[in-house]
């Protein structure tokens, strides 16, 4: 008989899920590689033999991200840098190419979202979102692409985005509507630079929760009882999981994949009941009085 196991948990940090040295002299790039899932991802580059060039606006993000890559003995080099700065972000690159080379990925994972039902957005909270998540992967794709053409070499992108992208996502937006940019954007830039050997894809977090959420995402996640019961695959993700997508769709082993989104969420984003339970409003679901234009 079958029993409701959920899916398997995933081999611990640390397991490879490539050959050894995949990424052995090559460099990579993960804007925001200092916290949570990008420090995730930019420990499974380095343990397959990249080194790592990590971007990020705070000091201390960027002390972890150190700290985390000397205990892998990997190549680091740390860069404050707003993506939503062109010129800091051409001068993050140039500083890249002087110390290692031109990288051979970019993983374009800096984001920003909190909470709030629509009508409570002020304009600049809604820019503030959209500028770093759409534009500052717009900013980041630009400038290596155009290094890449000029250098005549071949590269790899993987922006990361979220499922709501597709559902839209009640409470969040700003950040729902600038990661349906993401992806979108993902498949224009596929085409247009797939001749020149540009791969460029998407990546799709599922429920990975981490020590470095901010505190409104946090709030947010606490307000759910019981978070791996409310999963398909009865249990939330784990940040190995994400790390291994992105090695694998940034190797030789995926490179006839492009313009491709790849979830990794256990199913979660096309769940649906048999039967609907009844709505409950964001205002109220984040405990908030009734609007008030004051
Ligand atoms: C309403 C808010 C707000 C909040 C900021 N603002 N926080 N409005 N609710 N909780 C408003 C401010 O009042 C201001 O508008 C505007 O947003 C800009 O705020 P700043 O603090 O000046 O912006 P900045 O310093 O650039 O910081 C950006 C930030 C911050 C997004 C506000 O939280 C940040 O740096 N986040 C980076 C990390 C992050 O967001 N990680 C989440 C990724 S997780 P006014 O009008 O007052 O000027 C993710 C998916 C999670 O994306 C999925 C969960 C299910
Ligand atoms: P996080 O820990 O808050 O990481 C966000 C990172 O982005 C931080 O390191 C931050 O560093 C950096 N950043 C923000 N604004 C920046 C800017 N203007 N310039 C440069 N760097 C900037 O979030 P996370 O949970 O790891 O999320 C990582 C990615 O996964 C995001 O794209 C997010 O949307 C996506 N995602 C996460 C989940 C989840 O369950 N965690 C689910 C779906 C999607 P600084 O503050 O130092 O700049």
């Amino acid at each position: 008989m079958a029993t409701t196991q959920g899916l398997p948990r995933p081999p611990a940090p640390g397991a490879a899920a490539l050959p050894d040295g995949t990424f052995d002299g090559t460099t990579v790039v993960v804007t925001g590689g200092g916290t949570g899932l990008g420090k995730a991802i930019a420990a499974e580059f380095a343990r397959l033999g990249a080194r790592l060039a990590i971007l990020s606006r705070k000091p201390d993000h960027l002390e972890a991200a150190r700290r985390a890559m000397d205990e892998l003995g990997a190549e680091v080099a740390c860069i404050e840098c707003d993506i939503r700065d062109a010129d800091a972000i051409a001068a993050a690159f140039d500083r890249i190419e002087e110390r290692f080379d031109l990288p051979a990925v970019l993983v374009n994972n800096a984001a920003a979202n909190f909470p709030s039902p629509t009508e409570d957005l002020s304009p600049n909270a809604w820019r503030t979102v959209v500028d770093i998540t759409l534009n500052g992967t717009f900013l980041m794709c630009r400038e290596y692409a155009r290094r890449l053409l000029a250098a005549d070499r071949a590269g790899s992108i993987v922006n990361i985005g979220a499922s709501y992208a597709w559902t839209g996502g009640p409470g969040f937006a700003h950040s729902s509507a600038a990661k349906a940019g993401v992806k979108n954007l993902t498949e224009t830039l596929a085409v247009e630079w797939g001749p020149y050997g540009i791969q460029v894809n998407c990546l799709v977090p599922g429920l990975m929760p981490h020590e470095d959420m901010t505190a409104d995402i946090k709030g947010n996640l606490a307000a759910t009882n019981d978070k791996d019961a409310c999963q398909p695959a009865l249990r939330v993700g784990e940040r190995q999981e994400l790390g291994w997508a992105a090695t694998f769709l940034a190797s030789p082993y995926a490179r006839f994949i492009s313009g491709h989104t790849l979830v990794v969420d256990g199913a979660n984003w096309q769940r649906r009941n048999l039967v609907s339970p009844p709505v409950t409003p964001i205002r109220d679901q984040m405990g908030r009085p009734p609007f008030d234009e004051d």
